[in-house]
């Protein structure tokens, strides 16, 4: 009898209409679009109109990655959002989508990790899995970071943007399509680099270059450890989906692996950094796209407020 584990059986995402360009943030701070896409790779983000929920997103997402899953609502044990912009402190987000669904059976809970929510969500889920507490999880990371950005600091509104991704996770007995091993870690000393103090009471701040440095060095260091743990070298892993923070951290990341910067999907031009849903999304444009064939080797990576860290490895 094999052991029990997990796999990623269905995936989806959901963004915002409205979009918002480099050129129209021209006229809200001093920026230019020329500066955003050389530091950051950033060209347009969307975002979530007034009444437009950080719950109403993650619905849209989930309905699509049950659908892809071939799997209805009734069949989910758990469902836990990631996100650091839920609706509202209580209820939480989690037990929105639940209503919407009608995901009767399910468990659910919110889970703020900022952007390694997705990959904390992710492990915790698994953990659920293999212990046999559950059989099918739907993992959505979904953000509506504007209504927490103030508009006048040009060091932070231009970077982020809102969506959400959802992922559902299966029970399975094959290694080979398996989420094979995580590495993960926090370090609260270092929770002044990324804050919010309130939701919908204050802004989000940060110190950038500090987060750009910790990216830098933490995402190839944990890259490598799952890597030398599982006994296969950076090459050997075919896809890199790495939080959307910048593109200059990609390349970098890149760049201390020695590894092509084709390995490395990018979506940051057209969405910004979307936070926990970043990734979700990422992996869902190329599942639809079927660019992710079976077998391949996948490392999942986010980075993030906590500061927090986590990354994954996939036998898709
Ligand atoms: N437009 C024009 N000029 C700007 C802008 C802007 N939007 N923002 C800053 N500048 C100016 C600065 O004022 C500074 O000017 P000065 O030299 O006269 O003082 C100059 O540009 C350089 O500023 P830096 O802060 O040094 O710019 P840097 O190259 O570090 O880029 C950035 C800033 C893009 C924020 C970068 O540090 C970064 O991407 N860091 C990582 C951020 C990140 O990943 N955050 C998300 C974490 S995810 C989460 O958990 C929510």
């Amino acid at each position: 009898m094999n052991q029990i584990t997990s796999k990623i059986a269905g995936t989806g995402s959901a963004l915002p209409k409205t979009i918002l360009t480099n050129k129209e943030l021209e006229t809200l701070v001093d920026t230019s679009d020329a500066w955003i896409q050389e530091r950051t790779g950033i060209k347009e983000r969307r975002i979530a109109k007034n009444q437009e929920n950080t719950s109403d997103l993650a619905i849209a997402a989930a309905q699509k990655a049950l659908k892809n899953a071939n799997l209805s609502a009734n069949d989910i044990d758990f469902i836990i959002v990631a996100t650091f912009t839920p609706d509202s402190i209580m209820p939480n987000t989690a037990c929105l989508v639940q209503a919407a669904l009608h995901a009767d059976h399910a468990v659910c809970f919110d889970l703020n990790a900022a952007c390694s929510g997705f990959l904390f969500a992710l492990q915790t889920a698994h953990a659920y899995i293999c212990s046999g507490l559950a059989r099918h999880i739907l993992i959505i990371g979904s953000e509506n970071i504007s209504k927490t950005l103030n508009w006048n600091d040009r060091k932070t509104c231009i970077l982020f943007g809102d969506g959400a991704g959802a992922v559902v996770l299966s029970i399975s007995d094959s290694s080979k399509h398996a989420l094979l091993d995580f590495e993960t870690g926090s370090d609260g000393t270092r929770s002044n680099v990324l804050t919010l103090s309130g939701f919908q009471k204050s802004f989000l701040q940060m110190d950038g270059q500090e987060v750009f440095k910790f990216a830098v060095r933490k995402v190839p260091e944990i890259i490598l450890t799952l890597t030398q743990r599982n006994h296969l070298c950076p090459e050997e892993i075919d896809w890199y989906f790495l939080h959307q923070a910048n593109a200059r951290i990609l390349t970098s990341v890149a760049k201390r692996l020695s590894l092509p910067l084709d390995k490395f999907p990018s979506n940051l031009s057209s969405y910004g950094n979307t936070s926990a849903a970043s990734i979700p999304i990422l992996l869902d444009e190329y599942h639809n796209s079927h660019k992710l064939l079976p077998g391949q080797k996948i490392i999942l990576s986010g980075f993030g407020g906590g500061l927090t860290w986590g990354s994954c490895l996939i036998s898709w």
